[in-house]
């Protein structure tokens, strides 16, 4: 009996299996910069981009779309290494920070560009109780637990997917996150995925599912400087968040758990401001989660930025309740990065949209705990414009 059962069963398997390598297969035939095999996919480019001092190879994908806009992004860390729009004149520029080559990303990096995970932004002490047990997580910011920890997501190598839609074209990435990584409860299976829209928008989808009760919240950490990147500073930037509400901060830049309002304070860009107009008031510079006006479950406006002498404006939207909005103050001119620039203290900032800082530990905060069965899913848009 179970022979004659198991039979059929290995006949569909393997006739599963071989039609899943047929449209594996038919996905991945990219086009290969400079190559013969100029495959069905016109606006994804694959190329090398080195590798690791293990051996590993890390991917390098080019998005173009119909107005030229180029996004390129690697497989390690999921990181957008170069994104170039046009200024008011048509002109293309890369507007955000990084290094020519992988070996500035190993070596070091404050996340330039990178998807931030399995936690983006602090954890008190590297600790949370959940369900009743305490875990502890590997401590790598004083004595707090930043950015998914020693090794997060911005430093693993993510399997990579590409593919192109109507009007859009992009790269699914994936990571498995194991079970007790960086000290974190179950396996974490992750999916991002860029898209790069002729209409200009660089779009990120993330899903995630666990098997066991964990902390989620998945980010991206690209510095912005739409006068392009090296280009001074962007305290000239004219800066606008669509929130009432902040969440204060203590000395090692953990939130106190209040929501207070921005009127009245340095923190208010319910207006267009320049980020440098009032950065000399807030102790470090801004580096802050702001608590977004919703009304909905979707894609809801989060930011807008205007940088005057180019003309570049980027809008976020996002389905996220917060927005980091951090203005670079950690770098500190000791970094060269694309093209020989060097980059001086808030030489780009980061809009990451995201939950709150230390939500584990922050009972009234929105929940980050995934648990099994449910399925994460946030989305984010930077849109591009002039004017
Ligand atoms: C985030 C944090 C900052 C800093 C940067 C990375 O934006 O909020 O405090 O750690 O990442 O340098």
């Amino acid at each position: 009996m179970r022979q004659k059962t198991q039979i059929p069963a290995l006949v569909i398997l393997a006739l599963g299996l071989a039609a899943l390598a047929g449209a594996c297969k038919k996905e991945t035939a990219v086009t290969q910069k400079g190559g013969e095999d100029m495959a069905h996919l016109k606006s994804v480019v694959q190329e090398p981009f080195g590798r690791l001092s293990d051996g590993t190879a890390v991917e390098l994908y080019t998005l173009t779309n119909a107005g030229e806009l180029k996004a390129r992004i690697m497989t390690y860390g999921a990181t957008l290494v170069s994104l170039e729009v046009k200024d008011r004149a048509g002109k293309l520029g890369d507007v955000t920070l990084g290094y020519d080559a992988l070996d500035g990303y190993l070596k070091v990096s404050p996340y330039f560009g990178a998807i931030v995970g399995r936690y983006g932004n602090r954890i008190a002490k590297g600790r949370f109780t959940l369900d009743g047990v305490e875990y502890k997580l590997a401590v790598n910011n004083g004595a707090n637990h930043l950015h998914g920890g020693l090794k997060g997501f911005d430093k693993v190598v993510w399997k990579a997917t590409p593919f192109e839609g109507q009007g859009a074209r992009g790269v699914k990435f994936e990571y498995l996150s194991k079970d007790g990584e960086e000290g974190y409860p179950g396996n974490l299976a992750c999916t991002v995925t860029y898209t790069l829209t002729d209409a200009d928008e660089l779009k990120l989808d993330y899903e995630a599912a666990t098997d066991k009760a964990t902390p989620v919240n998945l980010t991206h950490h690209s510095y912005f400087n739409l006068a392009g990147q090296g280009v001074g500073d962007v305290l000239g930037h004219e800066l606008t968040i669509n929130a009432d509400h902040f969440t204060p901060v203590d000395a090692g830049l953990i939130p106190t758990g209040e929501i207070t309002v921005v009127k009245g304070t340095p923190m208010d860009f319910i207006a267009p401001l320049t980020i440098g107009a009032r950065i000399a008031k807030v102790a470090g510079g801004y580096d802050h989660n702001y608590v977004l006006n919703r009304t909905g479950q979707g894609l809801e406006p989060a930011a807008r930025v205007y940088e005057p002498t180019t003309g570049r404006e980027m809008d976020v939207l996002t389905t996220e309740p917060g927005l980091q909005f951090y203005s670079g103050n950690f770098l500190d001119g000791t970094i060269t990065g694309k093209a020989g620039k060097v980059y001086p203290v808030h030489a780009g900032f980061c809009l990451e949209t995201q939950h709150f800082p230390d939500s584990p530990n922050k009972p009234k905060f929105p929940s980050t705990i995934l648990r099994p069965g449910q399925t994460f899913k946030t989305s984010t848009i930077y849109k591009f414009s002039t004017r």
